[in-house]
């Protein structure tokens, strides 16, 4: 029997392994919540804010497909222009429009092998070889990725701060990384943690200093957002309106729209959300040190920590806490990603490891 011919890069990536959809958890396991610390989500939910503007909107009205309260209000924060700003429905998407637009079929891109596996897969799919670099001490390593470059490479991939190591580049450095770059090689640095960092090391305040810099972000960790979809980039002109050629019209709904904006405004989530993950985060960090247990110095709202329990993963979803295996990523089996949580989930967490150590 003849069939539709699939486009062979589509098969290519292995499948993206997310963590367990909440529901499903607790329809498995029969209770009625758990802690969940296994996908970066804000373990403070969203601004109370996007409750009052969803109320008023019309929900049978087209989105504004050019986005142009969220791109001016963007505009203004970053000191760029309205046409410097890409809004998406989730900034997993932009990785895949780049692709779309710059990678040609049998060229490459680089990045590191142990970071956010959707810079492979969409490369793949697009029919581009990947070019995987080692991280160093959990970082990129751009001095071997600098090396890395030949006349077949368009797109560098840098994950600022890393998923799922939680460490962040030093702002000069990776400045100096991108000035070294041939300009015809586009720079997606993703900035999807950089709210948390304490070093505060964005290069969003550069872009329009580069023609082949975009920096992406998105509004669904810091902003609480994440089952809305929506994320931005933010580039030169031409960059931009190349993505906006790709993208479907109406990709972003009202409602995530909408409550991007509202949430761009509360300054007091965001100030709250920053101090609960700072403190908690040093708390945790103290916590896994005082075990010796390896981590690296996070930056973001997770932390990278191995732990040389048997079978912990499974143990502690038995007590109703996932975490993060990070198996897929390339990590041997004791390495696991921990979103920092409230005061009160963290100490559930400890308590629960406490039993079983
Ligand atoms: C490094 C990094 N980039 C991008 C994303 C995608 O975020 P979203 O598609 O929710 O905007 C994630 C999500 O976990 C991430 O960890």
């Amino acid at each position: 029997m003849e069939q539709p011919e699939i486009n062979e890069n589509i098969l290519k990536p292995k499948p993206y392994v997310p963590g367990k959809p909440l529901e499903i958890f607790l329809q498995e396991n029969n209770i009625p919540r758990c802690i969940k610390l296994d996908a970066n989500e804000n373990p403070l939910g969203c601004s109370p804010t996007v409750k009052d503007v969803l109320n008023n909107l019309d929900f049978h009205r087209y989105p504004d497909g050019g986005a142009t309260n969220l791109r001016n209000l963007l505009a203004k924060g970053f000191k760029v222009n309205k046409d410097n700003v890409f809004i998406s429905p989730g900034s997993n998407h932009i990785i895949d429009f780049i692709n779309r637009g710059f990678l040609k079929p049998g060229n490459n891109a680089i990045m590191a092998d142990k970071t956010f596996s959707l810079y492979k897969h969409a490369t793949l799919r697009a029919g581009g070889e990947p070019k995987l670099k080692p991280l160093k001490a959990g970082n990129f390593n751009l001095t071997t990725m600098a090396k890395e470059i030949n006349e077949k490479t368009d797109i560098i991939y840098v994950c600022n701060p890393n998923n799922p190591t939680g460490t962040a580049l030093e702002k000069d450095k990776l400045l100096d990384f991108i000035k070294s770059v041939p300009e015809k090689v586009l720079i997606l640095v993703d900035e999807a943690y950089m709210e948390y960092c304490e070093q505060y090391s964005t290069v969003i305040d550069k872009v329009l200093d580069f023609p082949n810099l975009i920096v992406m972000r998105t509004f669904s960790k810091m902003y609480g957002l994440a089952g809305f979809r929506i994320g931005y980039a933010i580039s030169n002109a031409r960059v931009i309106q190349t993505l906006y050629k790709i993208m479907a019209p109406f990709s972003v709904s009202a409602p995530a729209l909408c409550a991007a904006y509202a949430s761009l405004q509360d300054t007091n989530f965001v100030e709250n959300t920053y101090r609960n993950n700072f403190i908690e985060r040093k708390r945790m960090l103290t916590y896994y040190a005082s075990k010796e247990w390896f981590t690296y110095t996070s930056q973001t709202n997770f932390i990278y920590v191995e732990i040389p329990i048997e079978n912990i993963q499974m143990k502690l979803e038995k007590r109703g806490i996932l975490i993060r295996s990070l198996k897929s990523f390339g990590f041997d089996n004791k390495s696991f990603r921990i979103t920092i949580g409230t005061k009160e989930e963290n100490s559930a967490l400890i308590q629960a490891l406490e039993t079983l150590t």
